[in-house]
């Protein structure tokens, strides 16, 4: 049995609440890793360190390096606003340490290269929690489309719709942000769109905007439409300020239309539907059962990653840079007007 890793947990307001309270517990219960430290710089939040992942208050910091270079973790998580992720992998860089982060990876995506060659040049490992792709709902659908019972993919649809209109609603900072709906909810769709078709993007053409009711500096709105690189076609509709939440956060709605049949995922119900002697034939499709999802999930497997006993991480650098690539060549794409070869996007960003 390996001994639990160390780490230190940086951002514990937001959605690092939700870190603390929910599946971190999980990885001392289950003996992978235990908090040595936790770091937030608004000290309002430092009662969610003390109750859900037992710290003293002398392992309750408010200046990340600090809770570092003290601590000396195997690992860091990084829980802050994606602005601020370059500056906490720099600091895991410097104290020699792994990184489990929220997404995306940067804000930019020079961020996001510089990045990408710093944690490979320092030899650490580094994976970025995109937990929607790891829920039930989804990986049930991925395994139905790639069951081959089917025939072959052909496109698909997939409709992601909110009323957050109103500001700080979809938390303040994401109202303030250039591209929040781009950069905070479609990053985790394309992830998505990329584990359904089983193919990292060739390339994207996006259209986004912001109604005149959506209380956001940047585009809280969007109509994207990407090629894969194995062809398949994907068309994605992505809105944060509409007037119901008809297909909002874990319960989006997604189409596979494949050769032999429709796969529906709509609001975590799954069926197959074909065409039988004049009528619709659909038969519902049970979920997949499995103890942990989303970031359950992906925390275990950094765990086992670490110590050894898994080989690989399923969102690691090298996986994750693609839906980087991804995002911001849609970003770019929807500021330019123009369709983005996403290879090309990715190859030209990390020579730069
Ligand atoms: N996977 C998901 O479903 C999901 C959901 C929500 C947020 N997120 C991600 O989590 C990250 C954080 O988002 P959030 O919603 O918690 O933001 P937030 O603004 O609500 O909270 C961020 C917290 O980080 C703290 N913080 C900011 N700068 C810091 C610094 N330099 N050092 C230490 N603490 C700092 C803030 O005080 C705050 O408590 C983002 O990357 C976001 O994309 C992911």
């Amino acid at each position: 049995m390996n001994k639990p890793l160390r780490y230190v947990q940086i951002g514990i307001g937001g959605f690092g609440q939700w870190w603390c309270n929910a599946f971190l517990p999980r990885l001392k219960k289950l003996g992978l890793a235990e908090a040595v430290a936790a770091v937030d710089i608004n000290p309002d939040a430092f009662p969610i360190a003390r109750n859900s992942l037992s710290l003293p208050d002398a392992k309750i910091y408010t200046d990340a390096e600090k809770a570092v270079s003290e601590n000396k973790p195997d690992f860091i998580t990084i829980v802050v606003p994606p602005a601020f992720h370059e500056q906490m992998v720099d600091i895991a860089v410097k104290y020699n340490c792994h990184i489990l982060s929220e997404k995306p990876i940067a804000d930019t995506m020079a961020a996001c290269c510089r990045i990408y060659k710093k944690v490979k040049a320092a030899n650490l490992k580094m994976a970025v929690t995109m937990s929607h792709r790891f829920d039930q709902d989804k990986m049930s659908l991925e395994a139905e489309i790639k069951s081959g019972k089917y025939g072959r993919l052909n496109y698909i649809m997939h409709r992601f719709t909110c009323n957050c209109r109103k500001f700080a609603s979809w938390g303040k900072f994401r109202h303030e942000i250039p591209d929040p709906l781009l950069v905070e909810g479609t990053v985790h769709h394309f992830d998505i769109l990329r584990a359904l078709s089983g193919a990292d993007a060739a390339t994207v053409y996006a259209k986004t905007w912001n109604p005149p009711w959506g209380e956001y500096a940047g585009d809280s709105t969007g109509l994207i439409i990407l090629e894969m690189t194995n062809g398949v076609r994907c068309f994605y509709e992505g809105a944060k300020a509409n007037a119901s939440a008809l297909n909002c956060w874990g319960n989006d709605y997604l189409r596979a239309e494949c050769e032999n049949a429709t796969l529906e995922l709509d609001k975590r119900n799954l069926r197959v539907i074909r065409d039988g002697q004049g009528r619709l034939m659909s038969q519902d499709l049970p979920l997949l059962e499995q103890e942990a999802w989303t970031n359950f999930l992906l925390a275990e497997m950094f765990c086992h990653w670490l110590n050894g006993t898994r080989a690989d991480h399923p969102t690691n650098l090298d996986d994750n840079i693609q839906c980087a690539a991804l995002l911001f060549a849609a970003i770019e794409s929807a500021h330019t007007g123009k369709p983005v070869n996403v290879q090309d996007f990715l190859k030209k960003n990390l020579e730069a």
